[in-house]
């Protein structure tokens, strides 16, 4: 078991993380007369329940179950929560329970964000991704007007369990989604880079249960000097901006791995732009190639660039803002006018495919 604490400023928001095996059947069990005296909801997906319900229902608390993946990240989720929520009585003093990968994280952060103006919320993440990432760091959101995590509100979860037993129910696709934001924060901490580049088989569940911690203490590290992202947190976007305009252009493709593509293309434009160091660029390529099995070649370049252009990292309006890596361990923030960007995404699919 391994413990870890965000204190943010001000001391008022505190999130502690418990990394430990078998947190549905010990941890909130444990955990349940707290909940039951304030009233709490267990909010997961269709999936999630299907292959846990036995634990779940062991629980006996209210569960509200969304249908599973990214196209659900809607409005009429969150309000259908939202309804749910108050036809079970939540108050001030409850808690909403977040089961599942990023997308009810997401969601369910945000629910209890707004819900009596805010209540706890617990993130329980069930996929590599959302252990090593988004249930960490309080950032909560829906898909709106075809702009991904459009409307959202900064929320820390009161606690974050992270269990390894959850992986062994997973997709590779989803190991190799969650290897995204992993080699995400490899590219900002070198030591990280290492442990990654010497690993034979990335997809091993004993080295990716080892590695959660060092990226939940990575980006907690991030997250307690910049918790609402005014500088040094926006480094936790890299490959984000192209990534997130890629993600809404193909329906095929996962989060994490328009992560990686959205990483392996900043990472050329990186080397057009910045002083950069040409050999650890080539080794980051190589470490992203070994997770990613898609080539991009049908990304549809003018409609990704178009959609990068709404993100809402951007600063000014014909200019593109992103996070890209530079040397072992460094990135650097770069704004790029809109024409060098497009130009510059259409020279590297040539490159690449
Ligand atoms: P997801 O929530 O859609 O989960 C992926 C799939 O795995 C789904 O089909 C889900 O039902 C299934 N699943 C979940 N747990 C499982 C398990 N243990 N066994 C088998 N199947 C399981 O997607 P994700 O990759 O977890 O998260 C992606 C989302 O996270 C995106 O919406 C992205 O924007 C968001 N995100 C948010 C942050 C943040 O800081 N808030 C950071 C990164 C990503
Ligand atoms: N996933 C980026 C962040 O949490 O800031």
């Amino acid at each position: 078991m391994r413990t870890f604490h965000i204190k943010l400023k001000g001391g008022a928001q505190k999130s502690t993380i418990v990394c430990r095996k078998d947190v549905l059947a010990k941890q909130l069990k444990g955990d349940l007369s707290w909940l039951n005296a304030g009233g709490a909801l267990i909010f997961t997906d269709s999936n999630v329940y299907a292959l846990y319900q036995r634990q779940i229902k062991k629980l006996s608390l209210p569960v509200f179950v969304m249908a599973a993946g990214e196209e659900h990240k809607t409005e009429e989720t969150l309000f259908a929560l939202l309804k749910e929520m108050a036809e079970v009585g939540l108050r001030r003093t409850s808690t909403l329970i977040a089961l599942g990968g990023g997308v009810v994280g997401d969601i369910g952060g945000l629910a209890a964000s707004l819900y009596m103006r805010g209540i706890a919320c617990i993130q329980v993440p069930t996929t590599l991704l959302a252990q090593v990432d988004s249930s960490v760091g309080g950032k909560t959101a829906i898909d709106f007007c075809g702009v991904k995590n459009l409307i959202g509100a900064f929320h820390q979860p009161v606690y974050v369990y992270a269990d390894p037993t959850f992986f062994k129910t997973l997709p590779a696709r989803e190991l190799r989604c969650g290897l995204g934001e992993i080699i995400k924060h490899a590219a900002l901490n070198a030591e990280l880079f290492d442990k990654l580049s010497a690993q034979d088989d990335l997809f091993d569940m004993d080295f990716l249960a080892r590695i959660v911690p060092d990226n939940i203490q990575i980006k907690a590290d991030v997250v307690e000097k910049d918790p609402t992202e005014r500088g040094l947190r926006r480094c936790l976007n890299l490959g984000h901006t192209t990534g997130h305009a890629i993600e809404l252009t193909q329906n095929d493709l996962s989060h994490g791995e328009c992560v990686l593509l959205g990483l392996l293309y900043e990472s050329r434009i990186a080397a057009r732009h910045l002083q950069t160091d040409g050999a650890y660029l080539a080794a980051l390529s190589a470490l992203i190639k070994r997770v990613l099995i898609c080539d991009g070649k049908s990304i549809d370049i003018e409609r990704a660039a178009h959609l990068a252009l709404l993100d809402k990292k951007n600063t000014k309006q014909d200019t593109v803002t992103l996070s890209v890596p530079t040397k072992k361990g460094e990135f650097a923030f770069l704004e790029l006018d809109y024409a060098d960007y497009v130009r510059d995404l259409k020279e590297i699919r040539e490159e690449l495919c």
